[in-house]
């Protein structure tokens, strides 16, 4: 299987950047769910702008898909502001940064996506420009080499990460609001998709939705994903209007399972209660098992599991729990079952309302 047809990966596949921006939400209002966030930065901006000043310098994190890129226009549309977007890792030299800053109009925002994968000395120069709204330019080389000291408009900095932990202090420190974004309801994942259906023009019942939402993993790249998915089984096989049975029949098609669960979702537990026979596994151990990056693992597949409760992490290492066990349709071991839990049904259909809370 590639990465492109990867139904649980919430990266962004090169196939649906379109979708991703023709499904994008345009204002705050547009925004569903996460309340308390949507809440914040709506005092945040209603206080900027009241002021006439530029929002504060905004962190978003957490797991891919959940909308950071996403709030990050709309901070920029809700304050009437230019937004330039850019990347951690693009941001090669300090040079890079610098004639993006320079560029900078006054208020405007400077999107950097995956900013904890900036370089140190890239990050440096941002100190300056986010407290003092200064450049310090070197001009020249060796003993003849000065430097010059430019002002830079008060601009907004809007970082996201996925891994808000590797964030250097110093860096963390500089900004004025910090919002993490966590999985979604299937309440909340529901009116994404009856959004989204409405935007695509596919034909959907409200079952449909929620038969899509409880297997979107909490984030709503995956649920606009398997709707379009959805979407073309149901052309193919002539079933029409996507209700829930439609729906069904159609992730069956696609292998997502009941809990949402893709291939490598089980490949990675089936190797830790079967290959790994229950015993604490390393990260790079496991990554080598299933043929997929450390990095991957840690931060696309391992925030589910643990969100779900199907996998723990051990002082010692990674093991599958007893919940795991039962999905996977084996026997709980004994050592595994005395951990507790894993007995009752893992995935019952979701109360009206339900959240499926946040991560550890
Ligand atoms: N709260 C939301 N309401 C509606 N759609 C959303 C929301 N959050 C994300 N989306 C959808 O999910 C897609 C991915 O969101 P994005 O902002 O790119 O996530 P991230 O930057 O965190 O990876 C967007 O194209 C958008 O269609
Ligand atoms: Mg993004």
């Amino acid at each position: 299987m590639t990465d492109d047809d990867r139904l649980a990966d919430p990266a962004v596949t090169s196939e649906e950047e379109p979708f991703d921006t023709s499904l994008r939400p345009r204002t705050l209002d547009d925004f569903i769910g996460q309340e308390s966030v949507r809440q914040q930065l709506a005092i945040f901006l209603e206080a900027a702008r009241q002021r006439q000043e530029a929002l504060d310098h905004v962190l978003l994190a957490g797991p891919p898909g959940l909308g950071k890129t996403s709030l990050a226009i709309i901070l920029a549309s809700e304050m009437g502001v230019e937004i330039t977007v850019t990347s951690g890792p693009v941001l090669e030299r300090k040079g890079d940064l610098a004639a993006i800053l320079t560029a900078l109009g006054p208020g405007d925002v400077l999107f950097v996506d995956e900013i904890h994968r900036m370089n140190r000395s890239v990050e440096e120069v941002l100190y300056p420009a986010m407290e003092d709204f200064q450049l310090d330019v070197v001009l020249g080389q060796g003993p003849q080499a000065r430097t010059l000291r430019l002002d830079l408009p008060r601009f907004t900095l809007v970082g996201a990460t996925t891994r808000s932990g590797l964030l250097t202090t110093p860096l963390r420190d500089r900004f004025g609001v910090v919002q993490r974004l966590d999985y979604y309801g299937p309440d909340d994942l529901g009116r994404i998709i009856m959004r989204s259906a409405d935007l695509l023009g596919v034909e959907i019942a409200p079952d449909g939705a929620v038969a899509i939402a409880v297997r979107s993993r909490g984030t709503p790249r995956i649920a606009n994903r398997l709707l379009r998915r959805v979407r073309d089984v149901a052309q193919v096989k002539g079933l029409g209007t996507v209700d829930q049975r439609v729906a069904e029949q159609a992730l069956e098609i696609l292998e997502v399972d009941e809990a949402g669960l893709d291939d490598l979702d089980r490949k990675i537990l089936t190797h830790l209660a079967v290959t790994f026979a229950g015993r604490p596994t390393g990260l790079g151990t496991l990554a080598d098992a299933v043929g997929e990056s450390p990095d991957t693992i840690e931060d696309v597949y391992e925030p589910f599991l643990l969100q779900q409760g199907l996998l723990a992490r051990t002082p010692r290492g990674r093991v599958a729990t007893a919940r795991a066990y039962v999905h996977l349709g084996l026997e709980v071991p004994r050592e595994v079952r005395a951990q507790g839990g894993g007995q009752e049904p893992l995935f019952d259909e979701p109360e009206p309302g339900a959240a499926w809370g946040s991560l550890p």
